[in-house]
């Protein structure tokens, strides 16, 4: 008698079906059976055909037929066999069609010259993606209370060349449809062929140059609070302009600036970005498949480290885009006092304002915005700037204030915050807070995938315990068995037999312990893979 025990010899076409394998002779025939890959049951001896290809393997010889010689060393070599290729503890790329950024971080516009050429270049020439706010941009210039609408496009086009002179990042512009010059900046926008147009405050759904948006390989994205807002441009796109946008921009109610969120909902659990964020992923997938492109979902609000951008990514978010961490940089366009402002706020000061542009929005709730809630600032509106403004029964013209802000002058202004703003502690260049939002990313990153195979590797381990236990016990009944079949014994048939039966359980629960034991592995493996 003798055996070949091993995976299945190569040679053999059912290779696959089966996990382990032997070859053996009992009294000159050959014999084979292993354990199936399929129902991982184990497979009753079967003789081989004369002509198989097994008959021609070498056996070694073996004092007794054992029920399997698939041994716990060799288990141990097939696992180590397994290569594990780690994944790249590094931030996923961003990619919006044809454009690649290396880093899944958009700057988010902020207007009235917070976010112009300087900052938008030193997010893009840092990997990330940096916008341009094109709402209030004239009031750099000179002549804007002459004719806004003209500074406006003026401004708008000097700073994406700036932009464009200073790097090859990815500059885009950030336009509010409720501006009233909305389709000249548009316009001007295309015609400067920046990367990629983002629409907030407001839907852009009618009246949009989408072929000309196209010819000029411009990329377009709305900001949407809600997944029925994403839903309801996307499908209105479609049946427009048989065209959707490249990406969407969800903003929860934490964020900076003017919100989409009613001010009765902001606390509200419906609203909230890690809700919103899994919905607009869902519903954007439908327009994904139907269209045959990739529109990455990207979220705002609220995201202050890279363990925030860690934790919504894994909601299926794409990238983020931030606002408040960025005015905090040396390279933010405002004055070094707004900035200022900033990192000596405290989570108190920060409030709910009514704009008067008919919207909540988030500030520093300053001596100028206390006065203003009750007092009338007095002011000429310059030229009715945006569409919703109730200019006549404002208090104040948050396009003036805002500027007032920028410049440093905050007792004539104030400054919109995210609700993180408290946290900021000092000003920093933008290239170190890409590198410690990249480093938070990455660490998060480490610690999710440490839990997750902890968790496996502890299951490993009882199977483990198990396994041994289930080997040791078969051990001792190979030798009662062996013990039993002897001469002295020749006559206990049935102890025998019980014994063998028993010998036949504990050897298929050792099989089934292997098996999962295997499973437990690649279950580790496919953890570790995906992330
Ligand atoms: C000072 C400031 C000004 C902003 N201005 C605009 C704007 O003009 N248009 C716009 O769509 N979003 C604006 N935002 C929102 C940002 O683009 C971004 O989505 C938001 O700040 C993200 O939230 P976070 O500040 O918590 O990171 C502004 C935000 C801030 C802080």
């Amino acid at each position: 008698m003798g055996y070949h025990h091993g995976p299945h010899p190569r040679n053999v076409r059912d290779f696959s079906t089966y996990v382990y394998s032997r070859v053996f002779t009992i009294d000159g025939k050959v014999y084979h059976d292993g354990i199936s890959a399929r129902n991982r049951q184990i497979l009753a001896a079967q003789p081989v055909a004369p002509c198989s290809s097994l008959q021609g393997l070498s056996t070694k010889p073996i004092k007794e037929f054992i029920m399997t010689e698939f041994t716990y060393e060799y288990f141990l070599s097939l696992i180590k066999s397994i290569k594990i290729k780690l994944p790249k503890f590094e931030m996923p790329k961003l990619k919006i069609q044809d454009l690649t950024a290396r880093l899944p971080i958009v700057q988010g516009g902020m207007g009235v010259g917070i976010s112009l050429s300087g900052l938008a270049s030193a997010v893009a020439e840092s990997g990330g993606i940096g916008l341009i706010a094109a709402n209030g941009i004239g009031l750099t210039e000179a002549d804007y209370f002459k004719d806004g609408r003209a500074a406006n496009i003026r401004a708008l086009r000097r700073e994406i060349r700036e932009a464009r002179a200073r790097t090859d990042g990815i500059i885009g512009v950030n336009i509010m449809v409720a501006l009233n010059d909305f389709h000249e900046l548009l316009d001007t926008a295309i015609e400067e062929r920046v990367d990629l147009i983002v629409i907030g405050a407001g839907l852009p759904i009618k009246n949009i140059p989408v072929e000309k948006i196209r010819e000029n390989n411009v990329k377009i994205a709305p900001i949407v609070s809600t997944e029925r807002a994403a839903n309801l441009s996307f499908k209105m796109w479609k049946r427009i302009y048989n065209d959707v946008p490249d990406a969407v921009i969800v903003e929860g109610p934490e964020a900076g600036g003017h919100l989409g969120v009613p001010e009765d909902e902001i606390e509200s659990p419906a609203y909230k970005l890690e809700k919103v964020i899994p919905e607009v992923v869902e519903s954007i997938h439908a327009f994904e498949k139907e269209c045959n492109k990739e529109i990455p979902v990207i979220a705002a609000g609220g995201i202050f480290t890279g363990n925030d951008i860690y934790k919504i990514m894994n909601l299926g978010a794409r990238a983020v885009q931030m606002g408040t961490r960025f005015v905090a940089t040396d390279e933010c366009d405002a004055d070094p006092k707004f900035k200022e402002a900033y990192v000596s706020a405290r989570q108190e000061d920060i409030g709910i304002i009514k704009s008067p542009v008919g919207l909540p929005g988030r500030a520093i709730v300053n001596g100028f915005l206390k006065k203003a809630a009750t007092e009338k600032q007095p002011f000429k509106c310059p030229w009715r700037c945006l569409a919703g403004c109730q200019a006549d029964d404002a208090n104040y013209c948050i396009s003036i204030a805002l500027n007032n802000a920028r410049k440093g002058r905050l007792e004539r202004g104030f400054a919109f915050v995210g609700t993180n703003a408290y946290r900021v502690e000092k000003v920093v260049p933008v290239s170190a807070l890409m590198g410690v939002l990249e480093t938070g990313y990455v660490k998060a990153l480490f610690a999710d995938m440490r839990v997750k195979a902890a968790d496996v590797i502890e299951r490993v381990k009882a199977l483990k315990e198990e396994y041994r236990i289930a080997e040791k016990r078969l051990g001792e009944l190979k030798a009662e068995y062996e013990y039993s079949l002897s001469e002295k014994f020749r006559n206990m048939r049935e102890g025998s037999a019980s014994l063998r039966q028993e010998y036949k359980k504990t050897a298929a629960r050792l099989a089934e312990l292997r098996l999962k034991l295997t499973e437990q592995i690649f279950e580790t493996y496919a953890i570790i893979m995906n992330g």
